[in-house]
């Protein structure tokens, strides 16, 4: 049997480095199709070498664009890649634009589609992933999840149960065999940041880094609080190309370029306190038992609150300093680590395929 996995932005390259691993080992043949969404090399190379991928088969090189540009690029660059290679299953990744180009065209071409990462739900169809989501799990034909809430979003919306399989949480099985790496890279990390104890940024959605108004509001909020604690902040290129100047010589706040996989879940680990908007760093810190304060009005990943350490506060940066506080000033309670997240999430991937493949 022939796999093709398509990724494109940096967190789908986690996420197919589990499902990569455990399909090597199950011995079928795979290819991996990088559309180019991402292509700095901090965005994208950096995790291959990181995470001992190899180069990808393909690289489409869509690069940047409006949504509409980025997902039409990636189809028609995508589609001949699939006539010519034939793969059996094509599997994608999360809810970027390049999972839900991928996905239409195997879907108009018959091929068959399986989902890593299905059934997260905001339910805010202003935030350009949940339209992925949504459109991307009604096509796949094999959907596996990350939480058992996950299969009844799926149900709800009429996906029948036998495509459903919920097999846990990927990326927490490529942070679970990263972590050791990180250790020693933290070594020379927190000396050349001249850290001890510090907090951890990232901030990337459009909903907070888009508006002026909303972001420059964070940025005061974060100023205030890096008067309590040095606040390191790598920052994404969609963040850095609007905002560079603003983000200029403020004392308490690190600003550093994008840091590989390896350097940002040292820093990850290490933190009294992220502050995030990202997707996977929520998982991450709950996984990592680190205190995670998310500047979103929601989140598909709700078990990172009901189980985890994720507090959501939305754009209310009065909140945010009150979470801030009460984390940094309280003990760290034990919290549960979600079911399934426990890095063999690829391993029932690949026994499920590998099971689906014989009968098919
Ligand atoms: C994308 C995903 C988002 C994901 C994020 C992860 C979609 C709709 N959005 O958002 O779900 O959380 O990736 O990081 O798929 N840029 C560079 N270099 C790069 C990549 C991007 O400079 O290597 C700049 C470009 O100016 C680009 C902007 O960042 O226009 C945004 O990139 P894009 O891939 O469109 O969206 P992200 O915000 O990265
Ligand atoms: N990450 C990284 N370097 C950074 C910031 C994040 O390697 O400077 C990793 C992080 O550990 C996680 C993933 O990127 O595994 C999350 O991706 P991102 O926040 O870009 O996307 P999202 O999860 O929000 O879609």
């Amino acid at each position: 049997m022939n796999f093709m996995h398509v990724v494109g932005a940096r967190p789908n390259f986690m996420k197919v480095a589990a499902v990569y691993r455990a399909i090597q080992d199950a011995r079928h043949e795979q290819s991996v199709i990088h559309t180019g969404q991402h292509y700095d090399t901090q965005m994208s190379e950096v995790f291959f070498r990181q995470l001992e991928m190899g180069p990808p088969t393909r690289n489409l090189e869509v690069g940047s664009g409006s949504h509409a540009q980025q997902t039409a690029l990636i189809m028609s660059r995508f589609e001949p890649v699939l006539l010519e290679l034939r793969p059996d299953w094509v599997i994608v990744y999360g809810d970027v634009n390049s999972t839900v180009a991928a996905a239409l065209v195997c879907s108009k071409l018959g091929v068959r589609i399986c989902h890593v990462e299905a059934g997260l739900r905001s339910y805010d169809r202003t935030m350009p992933e949940e339209v992925n989501r949504v459109v991307t799990d009604q096509l796949a034909d094999l959907l596996f999840t990350p939480s058992r809430e996950a299969d009844e979003n799926l149900v709800r919306e009429g996906i029948p149960r036998d495509k459903i399989f919920f097999v846990g949480n990927v990326m927490i099985d490529t942070l679970l065999r990263a972590l050791p790496a990180a250790d020693d890279v933290y070594i020379t990390l927190s000396k050349m940041l001249d850290l001890s104890s510090f907090g951890l940024i990232t901030l990337h959605r459009p909903s907070n880094v888009d508006d002026e108004s909303v972001f420059l509001r964070i940025l005061d909020a974060l100023k205030a609080l890096s008067h309590s604690l040095p606040l390191v902040f790598p920052v994404h290129p969609r963040t850095r190309q609007r905002w560079s100047k603003e983000l200029e010589g403020i004392p308490g706040l690190k600003i550093i370029d994008p840091l590989g996989y390896l350097e940002f879940i040292a820093l990850e680990r290490n933190a009294q306190v992220v502050i995030t908007d990202s997707g996977g760093v929520q998982e991450e810190t709950t996984a990592l038992n680190v205190p995670c304060i998310t500047i979103r009005e929601n989140t598909e990943r709700p078990i990172t609150i009901s189980q985890g350490t994720n507090v959501l506060v939305g754009h209310d940066t009065e909140r945010l300093k009150a979470e801030f506080k009460r984390v940094i000033t309280g003990k760290r309670g034990a919290k549960v680590i979600p079911e399934n997240w426990d890095g063999s999430a690829g391993r029932r991937i690949a026994s499920i395929l590998s099971m689906t493949v014989g009968s098919s």
